[in-house]
């Protein structure tokens, strides 16, 4: 077992009622089942605490909490690192750098936010996204038909890893045979860093990956994202290559590790519920109610914000620069919110969650999201039979902003 990283000394304005130590990287019941451990965090801990783990920071994990913070983006700021201090790394970085690409805009606040936001708006509205489900679909089983006769995969590996890598390239408009180094990036970012510098350089990898085609579809505009991203403007002024550059990285993080873990705990769900698989099989058009209700019981994102001044929040004394995670799995597991939160049932009568975040930051891929989640789920149930969990290898854990599932061995006859 990992050792925790090492505790921060409270700071004065933190009351010791709300102390509760709890490493969001290593604890152990995250790591061994995360949304058991999130369950357990919401009945134990208070709704807002203070941990000394990681630098000291807060947590979040109310739905009321939750709620009101990612709204109230003047108090509880997205820009992490102002990008003055971020230029300051480059004495550190090689000469030739260039840009340093930033995931735009989900590291800035309103106005400027909105500004930045709206040219991606349009490109992943519904009826767009919608018009790529058969497209997603024809993806999905090309990696099940992999599979299919060998009685076992790892799904995580085999298929909920390259899928979404397959999607992206196929949106960006960049060749399907890229699917192997994209995969290796994918690899690379999630990694954990070494340095401070370590996350600029993965970014400048995955814009460098990207670098040619983004060129080329300046002049020679296709049926893409990339090719629609040119065409939009900022405030009125015409995209800029460096923008194109951060669009990208960001399209990649938050499009990548986020539905990988949606569709393995999906799986995983099922694999659990032999008597469940049967009824989606028998009436598979309950597959979009049976997916919103696993993003609620199983939600695993936890955006971070910094606090940009001294404030009272939750009968909390906050400081400014004060750091607090929203810990959305929490929120969607609250029993305030939710009644009897950890039953999964598909005809609650409140199901509105925030998997998808709430506020001005609420995700832009939602849309693709959804799409991409439930033709995996047809397709897995359509082309397999009953699947279970392998009884000799258990799931894999990582903690984190991303409740991540690394492997997720199944099973069937
Ligand atoms: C099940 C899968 C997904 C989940 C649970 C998810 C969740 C989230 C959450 C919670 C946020 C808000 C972050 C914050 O408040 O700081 C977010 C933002 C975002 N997501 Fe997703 N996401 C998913 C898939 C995707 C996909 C497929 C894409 C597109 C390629 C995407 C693109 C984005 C973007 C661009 C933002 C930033 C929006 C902004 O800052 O205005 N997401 N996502």
């Amino acid at each position: 077992m990992n050792a925790l990283s090492p505790t921060a000394p409270k700071p004065a304005h933190v009351s010791d009622a709300v102390v509760y130590d709890f490493d969001m990287f290593l604890d152990p019941g995250l790591l061994a089942d995360p949304h058991e451990r999130a369950r357990e965090l919401v009945s134990e801990a208070p709704p807002v605490f203070w941990t000394p783990r990681n630098g000291g920071h807060w947590m979040l994990t109310g739905f009321k909490e939750n709620y009101d913070a990612s709204r109230d983006t003047e108090t509880f700021s997205s820009v992490l690192v102002p990008p003055e201090m971020i230029e300051m790394a480059r004495p550190m970085l090689p000469p030739d750098f260039g840009h340093i690409p930033l995931p735009t805009p989900i590291n800035m606040d309103p106005p400027q936010h909105t500004i930045y936001r709206a040219p991606l708006q349009g490109v992943f509205s519904p009826r767009a996204m919608m018009a790529r489900r058969e497209e997603i679909r024809e993806l999905a089983n090309s990696l099940i038909d992999d599979v299919v006769e060998q009685g076992h995969c790892d799904f995580i590996a085999s298929v909920a890893e390259p899928l979404p890598v397959k999607v992206f390239l196929k949106m960006l408009g960049l060749p399907l045979d890229r699917l192997s180094e994209f995969r290796v990036l994918v690899h690379e970012f999630l990694a954990p860093s070494s340095s401070q510098i370590d996350p600029v350089l993965r970014m400048r990898k995955v814009a460098d990956a990207m670098k040619g085609d983004i060129e080329a579809r300046r002049t020679d505009p296709r049926d893409d994202l990339l090719s629609l991203l040119w065409k939009t403007e900022i405030d009125g002024k015409p995209m800029t290559f460096e923008l194109m550059e951060d669009f990208g990285v960001l399209l990649f993080i938050a499009g990548l590790d986020t539905v990988i873990n949606g569709m393995g705990y999906g799986i995983r769900h099922l694999a659990r519920n032999p008597d469940f698989q049967a009824r989606l099989r028998d009436n598979p058009k309950l597959i979009v109610e049976a997916a919103e209700e696993i993003l609620r019981r199983y939600t695993f994102t936890v955006p971070t914000r910094r606090v940009t001044r001294d404030v009272e929040f939750a009968g909390q004394q906050m400081k400014e620069n004060d750091r607090i995670m929203l810990f959305l799995p929490g929120a969607d597991l609250d029993p305030r919110e939710f009644a009897n939160p950890e039953v999964y049932d598909m005809e609650r009568e409140n199901n509105v969650h925030i998997a998808f975040g709430v506020g001005p930051h609420r995700c832009l891929g939602s849309h693709l999201a959804r799409i991409e989640l439930q033709v995996i789920y047809e397709q897995m149930l359509a082309r397999l039979p009953e699947f279970r969990l392998d009884p000799e290898q258990p799931a894999r854990f990582r903690g984190g902003n991303i409740l991540a599932m690394e492997a997720l061995p199944i099973r069937w006859d």
